[in-house]
């Protein structure tokens, strides 16, 4: 049972699409107080739980800290960050003798401080005035998710290749550097599905162009790579560059769809192109002339697109470092002390994605014009509708990969997202972990870190343990940074290693869709936390090194380093299966607590008791599986297995499903 509760006049972010009554009561469970925007209050007892906020850091119970939803474009993801890219305001709340939902709908910065500031108190905060505020009661944590989720409509389903391993780079700067890429990895029958172009294969960052000397004929590069299995898959940046003569730009300032500054003037502000606009996604228009730009590229044989710096991202905008010159023209002559010094520094610093540039600009939309902070979390959500829209036109009948950075609850139905700038650290991978329910709670199913870190050097052992759990995510995407270790899996020694960890990737695949398909089509989750499956075992529920995928496996994948294994909790008896070298090994292990070494270059993971799973053989691209010829593994006697074209949308259609038997 959803409930909406309205204060002020809220802006229609259309997260929510099922029609919902509004309620002339006052929202349950909650104290309220107006005094200073809106804020909800709840005693907390010491075993109540606090479940979801989508991206964000820290644990799966999310008690013991501040969070902000404020989409934010910050690299660096410590336990000290407060809001990353996505903006997720759902949260479940686990009482000894209730269990409810609770929903914020409000496009700027919502504040959960759960049991921080008062460790028996949840105090939900905002200065916005104007939002939605839904209940979702049910007996389970499961039922309110799908509840939830039904009100928020069905997650994106990707195609079936972008189950594939995926190899990115910022950036590979030419079609022979992507070549080399896929050579090598053909070379040692290491799979791979896609190569994705970052920045770089524009001419100067300039969105839906191509650096012609680089890049050139990129059509036929395409068709080339297709040739070998591999599809292409380039990122568009929300900022469009200032620069007479490129098209985009042009049309932009002519049909007035770019957001606007105070004075009416489009809003500027410095990205990787230097000076850009950026388009206004909130109004229809503007999104629908975005998105049909992504045809350009379709045309030429693109079939993913990853959308990013779609916070928006600013560096600093013209009035922000004129200030700042202001500063150093007032001490220059003078004695610099080191006052003077710091307080440079942290204004300097602190121009980078700044309130004051985002209260600077504004939105047409159809509700009105809006000043972008209080609309800010929308923004990317909208560029990648935008997209989907777009390309949805193009070619109706056909899935494309997508996915974005920012995101709010809504845009689940658009696309999926990468959790951002992470960093070749052996805490990010259990940071992975735990994001992953979280963002299932809040439909974005298709998720993925970038495996072996984003920013600074990845080592051979960690990217080895991070593919581990990359081939469970359904994103499964190695990116690093301009500047760090080159990290494709043929760059270390002993690259067999990798190819019999991405061959079991492989050979879960028809497990792996089928499970979030039917994740997809009701609602539920495909990363589950122990805590929701076994909620009546205490060991189960704090458990928050190990997940459930799907209903049938269970993983307790190695995050340190050096390790000879690691401790696994069984919260009932269930069949280890190891892959050694290509050969999986399985045992039954009993309920309870089990050191279990687990070399560098194995795999392990677990099947519950009386549950089978479906495996088939590997191959070096999804469209080479054999998904006819499965063998099923565990001591359950049956699976239903999910299977469709891949790339069509006949998802409903019963016999999508198959009931196979030993
Ligand atoms: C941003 C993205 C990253 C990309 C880089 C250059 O930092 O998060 O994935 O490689 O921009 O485009």
């Amino acid at each position: 049972m959803m409930k909406k509760y309205v204060f002020g006049t809220p802006f229609e972010t259309e997260a929510v699409i099922r029609d919902i009554p509004a309620e002339s009561s006052a929202v349950p469970y909650f104290a309220l107080s107006t005094h200073n925007g809106l804020e909800f209050s709840l005693e907390l007892e010491s075993r109540d739980a606090v479940y979801g906020l989508g991206e964000s850091v820290r644990g799966i119970n999310k008690r013991g800290y501040t969070y902000s939803t404020f989409c934010a474009d910050d690299p660096n993801h410590t336990e000290a960050t407060r809001s990353l890219y996505g903006a997720h305001n759902f949260i479940v709340i686990e009482q000894k003798d209730r269990v409810f939902g609770v929903f914020f709908d409000c496009p700027s910065t919502v504040n959960f401080d759960v049991a921080f500031t008062n460790a028996d108190k949840l105090i939900i905060s905002s200065d916005n005035t104007n939002m939605y505020v839904y209940i979702i009661d049910g007996s389970t944590i499961y039922e309110i998710i799908r509840e939830f989720r039904n009100a928020i409509g069905m997650s994106y389903i990707p195609p079936m290749w972008a189950f594939g391993y995926t190899q990115c780079r910022w950036s590979y700067l030419s079609k022979d550097e992507i070549r080399e890429v896929v050579r090598r990895h053909r070379e040692l029958h290491i799979p791979l599905d896609a190569v994705y172009l970052d920045i770089d294969y524009m001419e100067r960052y300039k969105d839906f162009t191509i650096d012609e000397e680089n890049f050139g004929d990129l059509e036929g590069f395409a068709k080339e790579m297709k040739e070998q299995g591999i599809r292409l898959v380039p990122i568009i940046d929300a900022g469009v560059k200032i620069e007479e003569g490129y098209d985009v730009y042009e049309e932009g300032v002519e049909k007035g769809y770019f957001c606007k500054d105070a004075e009416g003037k489009p809003f500027e502000a410095c990205v990787w192109p230097g000076m850009t606009h950026f388009p206004d996604f909130l109004n229809p228009e503007a999104r629908q002339w975005f998105g049909a730009k992504y045809k350009i590229l379709t045309d030429m044989g693109m079939e993913g697109f990853c959308n990013d710096m779609n916070a928006p991202a600013i560096f600093f905008s013209q009035n922000s470092v004129d200030k700042t010159a202001q500063m150093v023209k007032e001490k220059a002559g003078k004695e610099f002390t080191i006052d003077d010094f710091r307080e440079l520094q942290g204004y300097l610093g602190s121009r980078q994605n700044c309130e004051e540039d985002y209260s600077g600009f504004y939105h047409d939309t159809p509700q009105g014009r809006y000043c972008h902070k209080d609309v800010h979390n929308l923004y990317g959500y909208n560029m990648t509708r935008s997209a989907a829209e777009g390309l949805k036109a193009a070619e109706p009948d056909k899935r494309f990969l997508l996915f974005s950075r920012a995101s709010y609850i809504g845009m689940h139905r658009y696309s999926g997202i990468w959790t951002g700038d992470n960093h070749s650290w052996w805490s990010h991978i259990l940071a992975e972990l735990k994001v992953l329910p979280g963002l299932n709670m809040c439909g974005f199913l298709y998720v993925g870190a970038d495996l072996g870190g984003f920013g600074c050097e990845c080592s051979r052992d960690l990217l080895l343990r991070w593919l581990s759990l990359g081939i469970f995510t359904p994103l499964m995407r190695n990116h690093s940074a301009l500047g760090t270790r080159y990290q494709e899996c043929y760059r270390f020694e002993n690259p067999e290693d990798f190819k019999h960890i991405i061959n079991l990737r492989y050979r879960l695949i028809p497990y792996l869709y089928s499970e979030y398909m039917k994740a997809a089509l009701k609602g539920d989750m495909y990363f589950k936390p122990l805590a929701f499956e076994y909620p009546q075992d205490e060991v189960a529920r704090h458990t928050e090194d190990q997940l459930l995928i799907g209903n049938e496996i269970m993983i307790a994948p190695v995050y340190t380093q050096n390790a000879m294994g690691r401790y696994v909790y069984l919260p009932e008896d269930m069949t280890a299966v190891r892959m050694n070298a290509g050969k999986l090994t399985l045992t039954e292990m009993s309920k309870g607590h089990h050191f279990v070494e687990i070399a560098e270059n194995e795999v392990v993971f677990y099947i519950r008791k009386g549950k089978a799973i479906p495996l088939c053989k590997s191959a070096e691209t999804t469209e080479e599986l054999n998904t006819a010829e499965l063998e099923l593994i565990g001591t359950g006697d049956e699976y239903l297995l999910y299977t469709d074209d891949g790339m069509g949308f006949d998802f409903e259609n019963p016999d999508n499903f198959r009931l196979l038997k030993k």
